[in-house]
């Protein structure tokens, strides 16, 4: 095969045509370039990383581009998964020279994701959201950089449309202005690319990250649908992303005051956060 750009030979097949190495490099800085470019303008950049192929290949992209970066953690206590992880982001970052602040939330709050038997999946997200806001801006972050991909929003966005809940789809977009003076702006620079992008521009760059997923997450299918649909449908996903941006914008967006919590000071909606609220059900320590 040759390459559909140079016309070199051709060893890969991504965004609906087959490219040589360089030219899908090209492409690919190309489609996440055109997010930092129009949402980024020189804050100090915090990406938070789960280990996961998405974020580590992230942080080695925005290292490699001289983006200021920090990279942030946050250990949830799920058994030796945990560790394997928090290791591999340990001797990453370290390899990169990239500097490192890590939250364990057993140490820090008594508490774990591993030990919580309801529902554990929900009050990961909460510690998540939690944590990622608070502890890199209170330590000089500006801007909160996650690795959620196009995969994942087509997969939310669907969800969404679903179960009738129009308001989050509102949150379908690489960025999130700051709502609230505590509040981070959140960026997605991998708006434009997905799963198999960010899988061969991982292995192109010899990214290092976890290759198991969380022992509790549960895959719901959807992001195998969207790849049948794309092998009828060229440039199926990337239509898609680029209608979903649009039409972000036309839903309503979630009316909430934010206030501040009663007991930690955080921003939320009601008088104590969920974050509080699972620490008090579960930890240990009562500081916050
Ligand atoms: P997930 O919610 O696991 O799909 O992860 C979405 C994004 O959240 C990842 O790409 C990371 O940027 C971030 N993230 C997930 N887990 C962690 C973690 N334990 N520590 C820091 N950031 C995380
Ligand atoms: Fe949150 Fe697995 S990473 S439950
Ligand atoms: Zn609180």
């Amino acid at each position: 095969m040759k390459c559909k750009i140079c016309g070199k030979n051709a060893e890969i097949q991504a965004f609906g045509m087959w490219l040589c190495r360089d030219c899908f490099l090209k492409l690919f800085f190309r489609r996440v370039n055109k997010i930092l470019k129009k949402y980024w303008h020189g804050e100090k950049i915090w990406v938070a990383l789960s280990g996961g192929k998405d974020s580590m290949a992230l942080l080695h992209y925005l290292w490699e581009n001289g983006y200021p970066v920090h990279g942030y953690h946050i250990n949830l206590g799920i058994g030796d998964y945990s560790r394997s992880v928090e290791d591999i982001i340990r001797s990453y970052t370290e390899e990169l020279g990239v500097e490192l602040l890590i939250t364990n939330l057993r140490e820090e709050y008594g508490f774990s994701i591993g030990e919580i038997r309801r529902k554990p999946c929900s009050a990961c997200g909460t510690v998540k959201r939690y944590l990622m806001n608070k502890v890199p801006r209170e330590n000089g972050a500006e801007i909160l950089v996650t690795g959620h991909n196009m995969d994942d929003f087509l997969e939310f966005f669907i969800k969404n449309m679903l179960g009738k809940n129009y308001s989050w789809s509102r949150k379908l977009v690489p960025y999130l202005e700051r709502e609230h003076p505590k509040l981070l702006p959140k960026l997605r620079p991998f708006y434009l690319v997905g799963d198999k992008e960010i899988e061969i521009y991982a292995k192109l760059k010899g990214v290092k990250y976890i290759k198991e997923n969380c022992p509790l997450a549960k895959l719901s299918g959807w992001k195998e649908i969207l790849y049948e649909i794309e092998k009828k449908k060229k440039n199926f996903r990337y239509e898609m992303i680029l209608s979903v941006w649009e039409m972000a914008y036309f839903f309503p967006q979630e009316k909430r005051e934010i206030r501040e919590c009663k007991l930690c000071g955080e921003p939320t909606s009601r008088d104590i956060c969920s974050f509080c609220t699972l620490r008090m059900r579960y930890g240990k320590k009562s500081t916050g």
